[in-house]
């Protein structure tokens, strides 16, 4: 309960102090601060006075395009590989790499510190947990290794995957169990799920007495499944597993509270749909955890024996020389998610897949991804038995949308599309139905 009032709590705070966000924005659009020449896309208008409370409508969907510099000739509809950033995001990035390369000194970059911390602290509270339980890693990828080298697992201990893990949460764990001969288990779903119970049954049916891990995805990127984590969560917990979830299709694109999740940790990238900085991503993990789990790499700023210096989940990110101004533009990147709204983006994120998936299904497409909201996130994929690679690089070259082929053909919408985009792709889908379909 404490956590949630300060999540809410936060989330209003942020709101109301990113009202200054756009007048940052309009500086570096009119080239102010000599940043080269203007941007191809209009500049982005004043968030005007009382935005954060105005109707989500059309028009204000259409001020959040405005916040991002890409063009309307090549609209990015691939969030689960890797999003555009909003121009403030950029700039912050900018500006902090500029500061350091005009003064590196120890005194110069000693602010850095805080401003990690602000980052950790904006983070956290969209999250729903403490910022001593999160740790600024790199990525995904590195956050699922932290956690499948160094929860203390035995020979004959079993470890239970969703068979549609990303391979660092997946052939990383039979790395692992070929170097300490843990078991490694793959748990498959039905392909077209018609309720929450039918993605919940296949794994309890498989934790065994054995079963010390259960690690899953929060929504895959091969099939847009999203699983019912908090069900998953409560059935593997009185058991005594820990369960760990791979948020890199999530963070950004749902309302993730963790805490309301209960699982021991979380992973994500900030790159993707949180639209933060390249290179920088989170690893949750619960506090009465965190003394359990093995670092990965040790590093200055860790202490001077086996016990870390560091407060909590920071022993996580002892990674050795970081890149600071990408680290504090982290919560450059909380602000501006606090001022659409967690719960606004993802009802957003939800109605334009929504109408993505409509438009596919009424061209005759087969959808690999459920139709429902419950049972998906913001990855759309359509089977094509026909030429993938063609259609995807004439949809990029001819109705200038770069989506994906993984899993089929993969679109992934996002704040930053607009209902106009999510059309022109069903459309560029339309005149490529012979490519796709064969
Ligand atoms: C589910 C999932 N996990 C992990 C990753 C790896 O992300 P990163 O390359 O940012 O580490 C991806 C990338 O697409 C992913 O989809």
């Amino acid at each position: 309960m404490k956590r949630q009032a300060s999540r809410r709590r936060f989330l209003t705070e942020m709101a109301a102090g990113a009202v200054v966000l756009p007048a940052a924005l309009s500086r570096t659009a009119s080239g102010q601060d000599g940043a080269g020449p203007p941007p191809a896309t209009p500049v982005a208008p004043p968030w005007p006075h009382g935005a954060f409370s105005a109707p989500r409508d059309e028009t204000w969907w259409e001020m959040v395009r405005a916040q991002f510099s890409f063009t309307e000739e090549r609209v990015p509809m691939n969030a689960a590989n890797l999003c555009p950033s909003p121009r403030s995001v950029a700039a912050r990035v900018e500006e902090l790499t500029r500061d350091i390369d005009r003064d590196c000194s120890f005194n110069n970059r000693a602010k850095f510190r805080g401003l990690t911390e602000q980052s950790r602290t904006g983070v956290a509270a969209q999250l729903g947990v403490s910022p001593d339980e999160i740790a600024i890693v790199r990525n995904t990828s590195e956050a699922n290794n932290t956690i499948n080298n160094g929860v203390d697992l035995r020979a004959g201990d079993e470890v239970i995957l969703w068979d549609q893990n990303h391979p660092t949460n997946n052939v990383a764990w039979d790395v692992r169990a070929a170097r300490f001969g843990i078991t490694v288990k793959r748990v498959s779903v039905p392909r077209h799920p018609a309720s929450a119970q039918d993605l919940i049954d296949p794994f309890v049916a498989a934790l065994t007495d054995r079963t010390r891990v259960l690690s899953l995805t929060h929504v895959s990127n091969v099939s847009g499944i999203r699983l019912p984590v908090r069900e998953l969560v409560e059935a593997a917990r009185p058991r005594g597993i820990q369960v760990h979830v791979d948020g890199a299709q999530s963070w950004g694109a749902l309302d993730v509270d963790l805490g309301a999740l209960g699982c021991d940790s979380y992973s994500a990238s900030a790159h993707k749909w949180y639209m933060g900085p390249k290179e920088a991503g989170v690893l949750f993990v619960r506090e009465d955890r965190i003394p359990e789990v093995w670092p990965n790499i040790v590093a200055p700023g860790w202490g001077n024996d086996a016990d870390p210096d560091v407060t909590g989940a920071r022993k996580f990110e002892s990674l050795g020389q970081r890149d600071d101004a990408c680290l504090a533009a982290v919560g450059t990147t909380a602000e501006f998610h606090a001022g659409i709204g967690g719960a606004e983006t993802e009802e957003r994120i939800a109605g334009l897949a929504t109408q993505l998936k409509e438009g596919l299904v009424e061209l005759g497409m087969t959808l690999v991804t459920p139709m429902e909201p419950g049972l998906s996130g913001g990855v759309c994929i359509i089977e094509v038995p026909g030429d993938r690679g063609t259609a995807l690089r004439r949809l990029y070259e001819e109705h200038g949308i770069a989506g994906a082929g993984t899993g089929g053909l993969r679109l992934c919408p996002h704040v930053y599309n607009t209902r106009e985009h999510v059309a022109r792709a069903v459309e560029g889908v339309k005149a490529l139905r012979g490519v796709i379909l064969g």
